[in-house]
């Protein structure tokens, strides 16, 4: 093997060009391919800007030929020679005009045949990608994307800093901040029985630096969360994290909207438009079921409540009586690609929203038929139809329920699983907007109670401040989030500044006082010290990523992601640790697992 000493990379791989014909240069990085043809020997050469091909011929001194023909995939290799142009040109690689005619080679690593070919969009299973995530970095793909990253990361910096924000770093080990999911928990060797809480956000600190006047912080925040994994969570995340004081709603998004216009622009090279649409939450579930509501498409919900609440359906009339509702969506246009049996696969897919049916229209070629107009009057049928807006060649699909949040997640989600299914979901257009005016409460059915649905930091809207306490239904909040395509990508609100209404929105969650001064007293404390009004947003860094890259699971946006079991594959972990480290930390183990989860 040779060493690297008095070698010096020239260029990239991937920048040389047919201006550059003529000169010397060094390069270096893996083999992707030897192609050994006899006299004449073709290595592509990688590294992380791209491809170029070095040619060894019969002008090739004849170790260094010995040596190309030795060389095989993913091999480590430095190489200098003479940049030729190609007799035969590709156009498949951008340095396809050019090749290198090597005067000097180094050998620097061997490699094992890797578990997978090192290439573009591979269809190898995630388990062997993440458990050799270190090669599957090496495709082009994975290259692109973390560089993108970097790239988000660096305007996030730059734009905020213009702005007059500082980043300022707040600790991983810390207190539980409530912020709806479990705590990750670290033992405190110190402190026998005591424990630290890694961050479920650092909204507690930002709150606490406005409170010491540092008016503008962001934060590029490691965030841990102890939650089931889906296609866009993963148990430690990163947040773009902001807080300004002496502001209100409109100057946090007028910022936030620069932000996202800069990075689009820098990156993608797409201008979006902005101001974005506000859209109360109220109205967002109304006319989209969702409080992330996707807005390249129409199919908006209406609610047929009052024409259905007499009919002789009884699964409609006995869902308005019990206080709940019947709605629908029309897929105008689009009878004609959803026949009877795509319609029964739609009746499944509403039903793991726990709707107990779809009912539907089909009106096609001048003639209707519909799953439940039977048992309707005519009027009944044609006002439903009226208010669908419904025409020849439309399809009204209607969920009835007695709860109106299954009503509007089955619909909210069909209208979203019928534009994918339809192909109208463009990725490359981007729809952003804020959603305002949420509920301060939401009442948790597992829990028994009322939870915050933003945090329990977040301002009542002045007009419900004294609903408080006594309509919590009712009462909505000062949070607002920003979404594009369906993905919540940040959420924020205007914060409570005065010790009593702190206090008043954790007596509203049931805490107790007792509890208030244990886990909040240093908040609520540093409240009767001079806390301007302030407020702020994180957004999810990876979700942006996600988003602008248009990959399908968070984990191809992070360098060394978690599997649905939050298990990191490469790394073997979480692991069992020895007695000894445990005795230390004075804790017993009462559980083992049963063997080691290995599963995407
Ligand atoms: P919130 O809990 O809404 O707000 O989180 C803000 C954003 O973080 C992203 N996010 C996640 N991304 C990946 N994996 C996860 N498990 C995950 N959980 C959240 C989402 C979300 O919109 N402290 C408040 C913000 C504030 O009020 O300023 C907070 O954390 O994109
Ligand atoms: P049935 O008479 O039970 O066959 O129901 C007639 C139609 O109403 C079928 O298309 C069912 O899928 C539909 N349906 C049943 N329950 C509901 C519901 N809760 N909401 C909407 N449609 C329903």
């Amino acid at each position: 093997m040779d060493t690297i000493h008095g070698f010096r990379r020239t260029n990239y791989c991937a920048d040389l060009r047919l201006c550059d014909v003529g000169k010397t240069v060094s390069v270096c990085g893996w083999v992707q391919r030897q192609r050994d043809l006899g006299g004449l020997i073709f290595v592509d050469l990688r590294d992380r800007t791209g491809l170029v091909q070095l040619s060894f011929g019969d002008q090739t001194d004849r170790d260094i030929f010995q040596k190309a023909a030795s060389l095989r995939s993913e091999y480590v290799v430095a190489a200098t020679g003479i940049v030729r142009e190609r007799e035969s040109k590709s156009k498949k690689i951008p340095t396809g005009d050019i090749e290198i005619e090597v005067t000097e080679l180094r050998l620097l690593a061997k490699s094992e045949t890797p578990p997978f070919e090192i290439v573009e969009h591979s269809d190898v299973k995630d388990t062997i990608r993440l458990k050799y995530r270190y090669l599957d970095l090496r495709r082009p793909d994975m290259q692109r994307t973390i560089a993108l990253r970097h790239k988000i990361v660096k305007i996030c910096r730059d734009y905020f800093d213009e702005q007059g924000f500082l980043e300022i770093e707040t600790p991983i080990l810390t207190k539980s901040t409530p912020e709806g999911a479990r705590d990750y928990l670290v033992p405190s060797r110190v402190h026998p029985g005591k424990f630290y809480a890694l961050p479920q956000s650092p909204q507690q600190y930002k709150q606490l630096l406005m409170l010491s006047g540092f008016d503008r912080y962001f934060q590029i925040a490691r965030c841990f969360r102890d939650e089931d994994l889906r296609a866009d969570r993963q148990p430690e995340f990163t947040q773009i994290d902001l807080e300004m004081s002496f502001v209100e709603e409109e100057e946090i998004q007028t910022i936030q909207e620069g932000f996202l216009k800069r990075v689009f622009r820098e990156i993608l090279g797409v201008e979006i438009a902005t101001p974005f649409l506000r859209l109360p939450y109220r109205q967002a579930m109304d006319r989209f079921g969702s409080d992330k509501p996707d807005m390249r498409f129409g199919f908006e919900l209406k609610d047929v409540s009052d024409i259905a609440k007499d009919c002789g359906f009884a699964v409609f009339r006995d869902a308005v009586a019990a206080g709940g509702s019947v709605r629908l969506i029309n897929l105008d246009g689009h009878a004609a690609d959803f026949p009877r049996k795509k319609i029964d696969k739609l009746t499944e897919f509403v039903k793991t929203y726990r709707a107990k049916g779809l009912a539907w229209t089909r009106l096609i070629d001048g003639g209707m038929t519909s799953s439940y107009a039977k048992f309707l009057t005519e009027e009944e049928n044609k006002a439903i139809l009226e208010r669908a807006g419904a025409k020849d060649g439309d399809l009204v699909l209607l969920v009835a329920d007695p709860k109106n949040e299954t009503v509007f997640a089955s619909l909210g989600a069909l209208r979203c699983e019928c534009a994918k299914q339809l192909g109208i979901l463009d990725p490359k257009d981007f729809k952003f907007l804020w959603v305002t005016e949420f509920p301060m409460f939401e009442w948790s059915e597992e829990e028994g109670r009322y939870m915050a649905m933003h945090h329990p930091f977040t301002a009542p809207m002045e007009e419900d401040a004294d609903k408080i306490l006594t309509d919590k239904a009712g009462c909505r909040a000062r949070a607002y989030d920003v979404v594009l395509n369906g993905t919540e990508l940040g959420g924020g609100s205007i914060r409570i500044n005065t010790p009593e209404m702190q206090e008043k929105a954790f007596q509203a969650l049931g805490i107790s006082q007792e509890d208030i001064d244990e886990r909040f007293g240093h908040l609520v404390g540093a409240f009767q010290f001079g806390a301007p009004p302030h407020g702020g947003l994180a957004y999810g860094l990876d979700r942006l990523v996600m988003l602008m890259t248009g990959a399908e699971s968070i984990r191809d946006v992070i360098a060394f992601p978690k599997v649905q079991t939050a298990s990191d594959l490469m790394m073997g972990c979480p692991d069992v640790v020895d007695s000894k480290q445990l005795d230390e930390l004075s804790i017993a183990c009462t559980r083992k697992e049963a063997s080691t989860p290995d599963e995407a």
